[in-house]
């Protein structure tokens, strides 16, 4: 049996003629960029996920440049996030000439600690802005990162790449903060066909700016009131996207019961014993979104051994992410060692990512799982 880490075609073929038909649609009108297609898919995100303003752009990378030149963050600047997400996050503050200053994760839930924010932000001059990141799709602490952003007076901004649709008790993941962006990378929850993304955000003003920002710093035509960039984002990807997102919390529903059918069929197992399934954080709270499960892992000190014989046996896994960040090469320059962030730098030896999607059969969980009891025995 093979089992694939995601199939896109799974969720492709019911949907065929629908995307077929808001392409063509695109191809008729030949408004091609950004365009009605774009500001329909923007109102609908703005809805979903419950902030005011939407503005659509290239990829959820662009989305978090444009917002930090938009906010004026550059040299001299720090900014606090996680060492343990998606390159991006700490890679758009670098380029901007400002400095990442990284936190480390509560490794029971693979998001920044808040207590280890408020110890950064104590010792760290010229913060801009502090970046959780809902990894895998389920919240960070939004609470208590809340109080503690309103305390020390620096905005919450939000990398919710990995989680649209999902549900803390303060709000949709990327409108609790000042703003917030979604990456629609072909592989996420919600899939471009292409690249894509978008910021979200409560302010007006902000808002405006960003749509500035996105094409060139323009207001007005070839008047040029910022130095923006080509953010854009294609008709094509908005009208794919808009057709997608109605969908949403019913893919976001199946990969909720597929972890649970993961847990389930790990403790018939007795697998619990030889690794942590990270527990669900709100689970409390009554929201069934609380995590999406964009990704679904589990960790061992056995990781490699595991994945290589779960490869063998035509499973797929991935790893996200092998190196956190304040260890990659080309943040040498900030200082940092092995040591800095250990439970970061212990996620990153011990977590693997397990197939998880929608369509994914009982089967198919079913084979994983009986390959990864045999493993361990
Ligand atoms: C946490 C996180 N931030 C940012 C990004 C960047 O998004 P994109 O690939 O759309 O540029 C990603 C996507 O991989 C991500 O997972």
């Amino acid at each position: 049996m093979q089992v694939p880490l995601l199939d896109l075609r799974a969720q492709y073929a019911p949907l065929k003629a629908k995307f077929l038909a808001a392409i063509e649609e695109v191809c008729d009108s030949q408004a091609l960029v950004l365009g009605p297609k774009t500001e329909a898919f923007e109102r609908a995100v703005s809805e979903y996920c419950g902030a005011p303003h939407a503005i659509g752009c290239s990829s959820g990378t662009d989305a978090q440049l444009m917002l930090l030149m938009a906010l004026g963050i550059g040299p001299g600047d720090a900014v606090i996030t996680t060492p343990y997400t998606f390159f991006a996050t700490a890679s758009c503050i670098a380029r901007l000439g400002a400095r990442p200053v990284f936190a480390d994760i509560d490794p029971a839930t693979y998001n920044i600690c808040p207590s280890s924010v408020e110890a950064v932000l104590k010792k760290t001059k010229n913060v801009k802005a502090i970046i959780p990141v809902h990894l895998y799709g389920c919240c960070a602490d939004m609470a208590a990162l809340k109080v503690i952003a309103e305390r020390y007076g620096v905005p919450l901004l939000e990398d919710a790449a990995q989680a649209l649709g999902a549900q803390h008790p303060l709000g949709g993941a990327g409108s609790i903060g000042e703003a917030g962006w979604f990456s629609f990378y072909p592989t996420k929850n919600l899939g471009a066909f292409g690249d894509a993304g978008m910021v979200v955000c409560r302010d007006e003003a902000l808002a405006a700016k960003l749509r500035a920002f996105r094409n060139h710093g323009m207001e007005v035509r070839y008047y040029h009131k910022y130095v923006g960039g080509n953010f854009r984002i294609d008709a094509i990807q908005s009208a794919v996207l808009h057709v997608k997102l109605p969908h949403l919390d019913t893919w976001s529903a199946g990969r909720r019961a597929r972890a649970a059918t993961y847990r389930r069929l790990f403790a018939a197992a007795s697998l619990d014993r030889w690794f942590v399934n990270p527990v669900e954080p709100w689970s409390g709270s009554g929201l069934p979104n609380h995590h999406i499960y964009n990704q679904f892992i589990v960790r061992t000190p056995r990781r490699d051994e595991l994945r290589a014989c779960l490869g063998a046996s035509g499973i797929s896994t991935e790893v996200y992410y092998p190196l956190p960040l304040h260890l990659q090469e080309c943040f040498r320059d900030l200082g940092y060692k092995v040591g800095d962030f250990p439970e970061s730098e212990r996620a990153a030896a011990e977590t693997i990512a397990l197939p998880i999607f929608p369509e994914i059969t009982d089967a198919q969980q079913a084979y994983v799982v009986e390959k990864i009891a045999a493993f361990f025995r």
